[in-house]
């Protein structure tokens, strides 16, 4: 092989930054694999607006599917987004004999068996570190540098619009709304800002994770997600007075009998490093029996960060080529016939640390009828703060902060808090995690 020709689908935010980087590192990329790295096409919806980058010698055009079959093509390099097409157009590519390197998270932690699967059957490579944490290269990180370990668990931040969004939140005493309309204002949050906001985009990037740290297929439905819409400016100002950051954490563990995956608002400790990773950055935590704790940390998203992983995987294809690899490393790191799925524990027998929020009537035996609830499902409190902050005329904040119980009892304990005559509206729970890193 003398170069490794391209054809990428889409010339959006990081189709434009892989274009540019190839034109402008092209001769050191060269130096390093041996075989450059030449775009030779490009399918997308517009082909008129090409962005002003110089795309001479690039074919430009509407034709997605006839990409995915071009003779001159050794690689597609999948940067549409979305379920469909992208499924439709990668599995041609993988059985027209292409490579795939995609940066589409959605698309693998969903969907991700049906194409490693033919990407095994076709002896082709499947790659996407940009998938998770754009520039942070925790892909690569867990198949190979940690790959004699057994991964004890997996914590970060891996959304920086989320993230972005508390740390405004709190260095700038605004609200949710307030801030999330300037994150949209500065081009951090995307107009529909669901995925982001509910942690969505969170748990595609955890079922990523988890899968390559434990051999098992991407699991993305079986994890526990919720996101940070429900956060108010006040959750925090009372967690910052009780030494708390709040983050938007993937959290997956290894249990005895399987994992536990979830995606919540969590309390860290303001001395933690997790709490550290401020606005738009990333950070990921690994913890293996023999590495003990590593941390990854850095840009995990826009066009250049983002086209520097999307790159690296070509770079690693050109070298495998240049050694007359078809595939050096499998895609969720162990051989495909070690895949096996684990099961996942139901968030109702997690156990930790709870902060609640609740908004009470302002009169005596208040407390004593919230404390007994919680007494009568065994859980013990270590702090309460109550300011006499109002929330409303009638009513103000009470924030009680538990010791360890079970999920399914703070559940409870909840539902019975709600039905109180003098708890108005629902109660704010938000789990803590003190021992992070
Ligand atoms: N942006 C980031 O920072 C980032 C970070 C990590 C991963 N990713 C992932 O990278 C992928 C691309 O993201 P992006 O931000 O670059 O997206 P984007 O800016 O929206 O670009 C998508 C491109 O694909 C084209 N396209 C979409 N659907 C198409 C279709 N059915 N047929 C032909 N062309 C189509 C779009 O054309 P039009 O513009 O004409 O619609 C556009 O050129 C996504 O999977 C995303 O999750 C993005």
């Amino acid at each position: 092989m003398k170069e490794l020709r391209i054809g990428m689908l889409g010339l959006g935010t990081v189709a434009r930054g892989v274009a540019s980087m190839i034109r402008r590192n092209g001769q050191g990329i060269a130096h390093r694999t041996g075989i450059p790295l030449r775009l030779v096409r490009i399918a997308t919806r517009n082909p008129g607006k090409t962005w002003g980058l110089n795309l001479e010698g690039v074919r430009v055009d509407a034709d997605v599917d006839a990409l995915t079959r071009a003779d001159d093509v050794d690689v597609v390099v999948e940067l549409m987004g979305g379920l469909d097409p992208a499924e439709r157009l990668l599995l041609s590519a993988l059985d027209h004999g292409k490579h795939v390197v995609t940066a589409n998270k959605a698309l693998i932690a969903e969907r991700g068996m049906n194409l490693f699967e033919t990407a095994q059957k076709n002896n082709r490579e499947l790659s996407f570190e940009a998938a998770v944490a754009g520039a942070v290269p925790i892909v690569k990180a867990i198949r190979e540098s940690l790959a004699a370990n057994h991964i004890e668990s997996i914590h970060g931040i891996l959304n920086g619009t989320c993230n972005y969004i508390l740390t405004e939140m709190r260095e700038r005493g605004l609200s949710f709304d307030q801030t999330l309309a300037d994150a949209q204002k500065k081009g951090y949050a995307e107009a529909d800002p669901s995925f982001d906001v509910d942690g969505i985009d969170t748990a595609h990037k955890l079922a990523i994770l988890s899968a390559i740290a434990w051999g098992t297929p991407p699991d993305f439905r079986s994890i526990h997600v919720e996101g940070i819409r429900r956060i108010t400016d006040s959750d925090i100002t009372w967690a910052a007075e009780m030494g708390y950051r709040i983050k938007l954490l993937a959290i997956a563990k290894r249990r005895d009998h399987g994992l536990e995956l979830r995606v919540q608002p969590t309390l860290v400790t303001v001395s933690s490093m997790v709490s550290q990773v401020e606005g738009v950055f990333n950070a990921v935590f690994v913890k293996g029996d023999y590495a003990g704790t590593t941390m990854y940390h850095g840009r995990g998203a826009g066009e250049q960060p983002t086209a520097s992983a999307v790159v690296a995987d070509l770079v690693d294809l050109a070298r495998n080529q240049g050694a007359g690899l078809a595939s050096r490393v499998p895609p969720l790191s162990v051989m495909p016939q070690h895949l096996s799925p684990l099961p996942v524990h139901d968030i109702a027998d997690l156990k930790c640390e709870y902060y609640v929020r609740l908004a009470v009537v302002d009169r005596p035996g208040v407390l004593a009828e919230i404390t007994s609830i919680l007494a009568s499902h065994g859980i013990s409190i270590d702090a309460i703060h109550q300011k006499g902050r109002a929330v409303s005329q009638e009513a103000v904040a009470l924030v009680i902060v538990t010791h360890e119980c079970l999920e399914k009892e703070m559940q409870a304990s909840l539902a019975a808090m709600e039905r109180l005559e003098s708890v108005r509206g629902k109660p704010m729970v938000i789990r803590m995690e003190s021992g992070l890193t």
